[in-house]
């Protein structure tokens, strides 16, 4: 006991107090300063992940998204674009537009209100009313002429023309804008802007707010990263349609595609990197070589001439007309694998799913599952192969296959092919049994 360093025990203790105070401090000091360290370490991750991505986007996608995701010219669409990011350069001017739409298009149905209310009450007089539903009915026709008078102040079609001349300057302001946005319409933005403008209107208004946003135009109510994610995984099946054959594939292993999980992350830190909140410029806009297609109207592409009739999807008949038929399993593979359009006219993608049988049955194997595992079923007593595949085509929601999700093998088959399209088809599921 007398080598203590300290002997008084005052002033061991004051030593005890001393540490203890400056531990505490020590603490206090590092958990201030965590968050800072976690935030810079995050920093320091998310940029690596950016740098990660970049590479990939370079090896996988930029052939045909550009070498800096501006998009290829009828090939594949910009992705460091604003419009993906949601920036709207109408939105302010058509914001206030809508505003005074809406108002007068309600003010419109109050004034067709009146006017019915109106002609129930002169057919009213017609049936030999009391003297005094008379008086009454009178009196409700003058209220109501006076609402509908124009000359009146504050009546309905005064408080329209009111409104009319706080949106002539609007629109003027609006036409001015659309015009320098007129280079990257030439480009594919705001597909449909030529129809809308002929609708006029709030109908025109409300497009050019939905398609100046890239997630509304796709009906997207998730974020822009989960948007990316997706698409990644599922790709876009029948995207071929509208780029003359170019077909966005699944590129996430969840999907069937070349890419880990992570490495799909990457790439969707690497796309969000490119977002310039509210910086976007309409040289930005200019820069983007190749907008979003959308998909043409069926009604459109289904008008196009003398092609030989859409099969349709009563299964019974569709049996028959292929049965009287030959296959040619050589034009059958080239249109299962989206290599040339079906007879319809359509070009259809079967093998960006089936291929490998990661997110569809494979292909390789599918004639000797149906005869051997499939028709042994009971609910398929009676069935051939050949009806089967049929019915799998064209109503893929009949039976689903176990281990595989239903909706998603697309139900659009019945307008897009024709029997001897699903003839050639059956011709090459049948040429592996060889
Ligand atoms: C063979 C050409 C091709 C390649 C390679 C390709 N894409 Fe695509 N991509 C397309 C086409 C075509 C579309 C349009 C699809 C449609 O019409 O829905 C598209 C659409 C997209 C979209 C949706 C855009 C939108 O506005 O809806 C994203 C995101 C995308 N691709 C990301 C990628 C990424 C990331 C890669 C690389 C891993 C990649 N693409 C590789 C052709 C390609
Ligand atoms: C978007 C993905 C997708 C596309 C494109 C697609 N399929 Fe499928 N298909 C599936 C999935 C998933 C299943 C399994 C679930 C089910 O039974 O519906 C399936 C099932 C089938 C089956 C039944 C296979 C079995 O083992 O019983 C046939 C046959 C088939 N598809 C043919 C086609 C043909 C032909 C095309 C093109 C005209 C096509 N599919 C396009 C996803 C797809």
């Amino acid at each position: 006991m007398n080598r203590l360093i300290i002997e008084s025990i005052e002033g061991r203790i004051s030593l005890g107090i001393t540490m203890f105070v400056a531990i505490m401090v020590l603490i206090g000091w590092v958990a201030i300063n965590e968050p800072a360290r976690m935030a810079a370490f995050e920093r320091q991750h998310l940029g690596r992940s950016i740098e990660r991505g970049a590479e990939l986007f370079a090896a996988n996608c930029s052939t045909c998204h550009g070498a800096n995701g501006l998009g290829i010219a009828e090939r594949a669409p910009g992705l460091n674009n604003p419009q993906l990011f949601g920036h709207d350069f109408l939105a302010s001017v058509n914001v206030a537009i809508a505003r005074l739409e809406r108002t007068q298009s309600e003010i419109n149905s109050r004034i067709a209100d009146a006017n019915r209310e109106r002609e129930a009450l002169i057919t009213e007089t017609t049936q030999n009313p009391s003297p005094e539903r008379l008086t009454e009915i009178a009196a409700r026709i003058r209220e109501i002429d006076a609402t509908l008078n124009p000359d009146v102040e504050g009546s309905l079609p005064a408080q329209i023309a009111a409104i009319d001349e706080q949106l002539a300057p609007l629109y003027e302001q609006r036409a001015a804008l659309l015009d320098k946005l007129m280079p990257a319409v030439d480009k594919g933005y705001l597909p449909q802007l030529e129809a809308r403008m002929a609708q006029g209107g709030l109908a025109l208004t409300e497009y050019l707010i939905r398609d100046a946003d890239r997630l509304r135009q796709a009906d997207w109510a998730g974020d822009l990263a989960g948007f990316l994610r997706t698409t990644l995984i599922h790709g876009r099946p029948g995207s071929q349609d509208a780029w003359g054959g170019t077909l966005m594939v699944s590129w996430s292993q969840l999907g069937g595609g070349p890419l880990r999980p992570d490495q799909v992350e990457d790439i969707v830190n690497y796309i969000l990197n490119w977002d310039k909140g509210d910086n976007w410029t309409l040289e930005d806009l200019y820069a983007v070589n190749q907008f979003m297609k959308l998909k043409a109207d069926a009604a459109l592409v289904s008008a196009g001439g003398d092609r030989p009739q859409t099969i349709g999807s009563d299964v019974n008949a569709a049996y028959e007309a292929v049965m009287m038929l030959t296959g040619d399993a050589e034009v059958g593979k080239a249109i299962y694998n989206g290599d040339s359009r079906t007879l319809v006219g359509t070009r259809l993608g079967c093998s960006s799913c089936h291929l490998g049988g990661v997110q569809a049955p494979n292909t390789e194997t599918t004639w000797e599952t149906v005869n051997n595992v499939r028709l042994a079923l009971p609910q398929f007593a009676g069935y051939d192969a050949e009806r089967y595949l049929i019915e799998s085509i064209l109503m893929p929601n009949a039976y689903i296959v176990d281990g595989y999700a239903s909706g998603v093998m697309p139900v659009t088959y019945p307008d897009q092919l024709s029997a001897q399209d699903i003839a050639n088809i059956i011709a090459y599921i049948k040429s592996y049994s060889e």
